[in-house]
């Protein structure tokens, strides 16, 4: 196979690297919105059972396709399959990767918007409908979101082309460090609110009799989501893996620090909601329209406002150089376009993707297909439909596909790192997570409701 090709420098990057890109507004907005709207700690019982049943050995799996082709996320399989149609998971993952860049650059250009206007104007006095109603207008108009898009867009551009070790690997170097540093000083803001207790129990005393198929599917595609799997990201990061790092042990680190980081977002966001007496269930409306009403209430409410903002901005930026990343090495390798120029393609093709999106919520608000805006389109495809259909894909491939004795030696590094339940890791990935997964996809599409209006 290529020799020549890029890795990151160190196993420090590594690991910054891949839990960079899969914590994101994922933790911090989608975890708790999640949370709060299904039942929550049942809910994190549910996802910790997720994570470790089925995002653990997806995310083995990626790491392994990855680090064995050392290609693209639609190479690795032209390499592995040649001649079949298992690229198709690659080509749904390119494809993935643009409509998220498209969402989730609109939501990660709010966030600069916010650190300016936090910077900028003084949030004190300002009642809940204030902000509720500064959000509408700022998110409803053409010119802010718009720039604000672009200018992230800009920034992750800016990273992916200056490369792999020296673009993605030092800026989540960088960035990751400063991410927990924010994190950490909020939570502990947070967590010492009077009330916090209550906030407290939400997240982490369960009702037991609140567990139903329902938390079971959301819990399932939160874990997906939040471990960025089923659309070959982590394929594509495993092909910058060195020959030396160990699988499993990263895999896990990165699942264990995503979910912690998870978990935070929970002590950031609860222990406040229940001290200013806002409903957990808000919905996606929990970071933009309530937040900064806790924030706009603290003591120094202007510096919390800005660093929250910066926070989330720096978990995002770690995210979208991923998903950039994804579609640029996908043309670079298979089209031989330079690193360069590809980038320039996918940032050009996000462009249009993330405006659309970021005018859905103005302009193009009555532009609906099948009921939904641009932005929540994207959202939907995306999240219920092709990440749960790639990572079952992934598992089957894995699980059918692969030789035993290889699958061992790569995870393994040729007998020379252990790896712990081999044989229970393959009948999970061969039986137990595309089952799972698959009657997830078919209930998010509304087949089980199909179903039983049939019988
Ligand atoms: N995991 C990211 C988050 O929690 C979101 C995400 C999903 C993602 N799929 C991805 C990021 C692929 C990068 C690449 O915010």
């Amino acid at each position: 196979m290529n020799q020549q090709r890029t890795t990151f420098g160190s196993q420090l990057g590594i690991l910054l690297a891949s839990v960079g890109c899969a914590v994101g507004l994922g933790n911090i907005w989608r975890f708790p919105y999640m949370l709060g709207t299904n039942g929550g700690a049942a809910f994190l019982l549910v996802y910790v059972i997720c994570i470790l049943m089925l995002g653990v050995p997806v995310l083995i799996s990626e790491f392994f396709i990855g680090r064995y082709a050392k290609r693209n996320t639609v190479g690795a399989f032209a390499v592995m399959a040649p001649g079949t149609k298992w690229s198709i998971i690659g080509y749904n993952g390119v494809l993935a990767a643009f409509f998220i860049a498209g969402f989730y650059y609109v939501l990660s250009g709010w966030t600069l918007d916010y650190i300016f206007t936090s910077a900028t104007t003084s949030l004190e006095g300002k009642t809940a409908a204030d902000f509720s109603n500064e959000f509408e207008a700022f998110s409803s108009g053409i010119f802010r979101p718009v720039i604000c898009t672009l200018l992230f867009i800009g920034i992750s551009h800016y990273i992916v082309v200056s490369g792999v070790k020296n673009g993605i690997e030092r800026a989540s170097k960088i960035l990751m460090p400063i991410f927990f540093l924010i994190l950490i000083v909020m939570c502990i803001r947070s967590a010492t609110l009077s009330g916090a207790g209550e906030g407290f129990r939400f997240l982490f005393q369960p009702d037991f009799s609140k567990i139903n198929s329902s938390i079971v599917l959301s819990a399932t595609g939160q874990a997906f989501f939040s471990l960025s799997l089923g659309m070959g990201c982590m394929i594509t990061y495993g092909s910058y893996f060195g020959a030396k790092t160990n699988l499993q042990k990263t895999s896990i680190h990165v699942t264990l620090i995503d979910t912690f980081v998870s978990i935070l977002g929970g002590i950031l966001v609860f222990p406040a909601v229940f001290h200013f007496g806002i409903e957990p269930t808000a919905g996606v409306e929990l970071v933009f329209i309530t937040l900064p009403n806790i924030l706009a209430q603290l003591p120094f409410s202007n510096v919390w406002a800005v660093t929250f903002f910066i926070l989330l901005a720096v978990a995002a930026i770690t995210s979208t150089i991923a998903l950039h990343e994804v579609a640029t090495a996908y043309l670079h390798e298979e089209f031989k376009i330079s690193r360069k120029l590809s980038t320039f393609y996918v940032t050009i093709g996000v462009s249009v993707f993330s405006v659309l999106a970021a005018l859905s919520f103005g302009i193009l608000k009555e532009a609906t297909i099948f009921g939904l805006t641009f932005f929540e389109l994207l959202d939907y495809l995306t999240a219920k439909v092709m990440l749960p259909f790639g990572g079952m894909l992934i598992c089957i491939f894995v699980g059918n596909r692969v030789d035993r004795k290889i699958l061992k030696a790569e995870l393994t590094n040729k007998g020379s790192v252990p790896f712990y339940f081999f044989n229970t890791y393959c009948f999970v990935t061969k039986y137990v997570a595309p089952i799972a997964i698959g009657a997830v996809f078919l209930n998010e599409l509304g087949l089980f409701k199909l179903f039983n209006f049939l019988f």
